[in-house]
């Protein structure tokens, strides 16, 4: 394959160049809008420190201003000829301006390249797996409080238990999914400082305004020391897939409950037939594979991240090891986006069987309410408790509304405190 940046002469062997480069430029595809952005950033900066002149950086920023024009429509595509995008930039500029296209290079590395591409690309990833989270918890919050008194059995031990609500079963799941918010900010912090002008892990011997380029980037602060950039590559992106992996956690749940709750031995939830598929030889079958899937999301995130930290047992500086943290990254972010897109629909395609939820509050789970009540009436608790196991047989069913009405231990079914739920999610 002739014609590489970093081409001297001499042939290389086509079948380690296939083996090196796989399918890094079909992945690469989805950074090249970011890598412009990163390249139009990095020519302003060479231009502020005298390295362009006016009419280089004049004709560099309208090849950009083609570049991506052409990526937008379509028409920009990064080839096998090419290796990778920050190549296919170069190789493109050169071809349109001579020269000038040639100088793009000054003072960087691919290595800082596909960095700052990358963390440009995870933190609008992370933005809009953040808004996506948002919404979920939020068509959570709306149910439960739609449906804060409708009685459900809560289980312990997949054993029913004591009286709980759709409502407390619901804004539990938001709470999660809000908790998850906190490591998706964490992990969106964490890309928010600039590696470009790291150039190949060393820095470079030019004074580069690197903090003007982050902050043209819309980048926070600067990561530092260059080896330290190089280093976080895949340590990021590990960051990256556990805060999604918390979200789909709580998703994972969910939709553990929920096929549950549309069995017929349950039957305390029907999904819309919209939302489920059919089967090839049984005719009666409407199935929940959207839940189920929902629920394996969370098992693609631990295999990639399982992935990413097998990779990076590395010394310092690059390696060309850390180009396969590409593969899971894009995998486990394409799939944490999805899955948490589908919640709002779910939770919009629900029904509730509200007479069988509360029959299924039979007398033994009122157990607990009549030993907290002797024990507010004075007995001792252990007495209470002795005192409701002895005549358990005998126990009657308490009234269930009541009894969501009358937990009001701050959270619980009288008093879910969405509102506090609700601040915890606006932003
Ligand atoms: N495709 C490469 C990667 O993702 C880009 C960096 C290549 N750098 C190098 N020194 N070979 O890691």
């Amino acid at each position: 394959m002739a014609g590489n940046l970093w081409d001297k002469g001499g042939a290389s062997d086509t079948e380690m160049m296939r083996y090196t480069a796989r399918d890094d430029w079909q992945l690469d595809q989805r950074l090249l809008p970011y890598d412009l952005r990163a390249t139009r950033a990095h020519i302003r900066g060479l231009a502020r420190v005298g390295l362009l002149d006016a009419t280089e950086l004049t004709a560099l920023e309208g090849g950009i201003d083609e570049l991506e024009r052409h990526e937008a429509s379509g028409d920009f595509r990064v080839t096998p000829a090419d290796e990778d995008c920050h190549s296919a930039i170069e190789a493109a500029l050169v071809a349109k301006l001579g020269e000038s296209g040639k100088k793009v290079h000054t003072g960087r590395s691919r290595n800082d390249q596909v960095l700052v591409a990358l963390r440009l690309y995870e933190k609008s990833a992370l933005a809009n797996l953040a808004a996506a989270t948002q919404a979920g918890a939020l068509a959570l919050l709306d149910l439960a409080e739609r449906e804060a008194l409708t009685p459900l059995p809560g289980y312990t031990h997949l054993q029913r238990a004591v009286p709980s609500s759709i409502g407390l079963w619901a804004a539990g799941i938001a709470e999660s999914l809000a908790d998850a918010l906190i490591a998706i900010d964490a992990a969106s912090a964490q890309c928010d400082r600039c590696p470009l002008g790291t150039a190949a892990g060393y820095g470079v011997n030019i004074p580069l305004d690197r903090e003007g380029v982050a902050a043209e980037l819309g980048f926070g602060s600067l990561c530092v020391n260059p080896v330290a950039a190089q280093a976080s590559r895949g340590a990021v992106e590990v960051a990256v897939l556990t805060a999604a992996w918390q979200a789909l956690a709580a998703i994972r749940r969910f939709a553990w409950d929920l096929s549950l709750f549309t069995t017929a031995e349950f039957a305390f939830v029907q999904l819309d037939a919209a939302l489920t598929t059919g089967s090839s030889i049984m005719p009666n079958k409407r199935n929940p594979d959207v839940i189920e899937l929902m629920r394996a999301a969370c098992s693609v995130l631990q295999g990639a991240i399982a992935e990413l930290m097998g990779m990076l047992s590395l010394p310092s500086g690059y390696q060309r090891d850390l180009q396969l943290t590409k593969a899971p990254l894009f995998r486990g972010l394409d799939e944490a986006l999805a899955t948490v897109r589908m919640v709002p629909r779910v939770v919009a395609g629900m029904t509730f069987d509200r007479e069988r939820m509360r029959r299924a509050l039979t007398p033994d789970c009122f157990a607990t309410d009549r030993a907290v009540e002797l024990a507010i009436a004075g007995v001792p608790f252990r007495d209470a408790y002795r005192q409701v196991a002895r005549e358990l047989a005998s126990l009657e069913a308490g009234d269930a509304d009541r009894s969501l009405r009358e937990r009001t231990s701050p959270g619980a079914c009288g008093d879910l405190r969405l509102d506090r739920l609700r601040e915890r999610l606006s932003r």
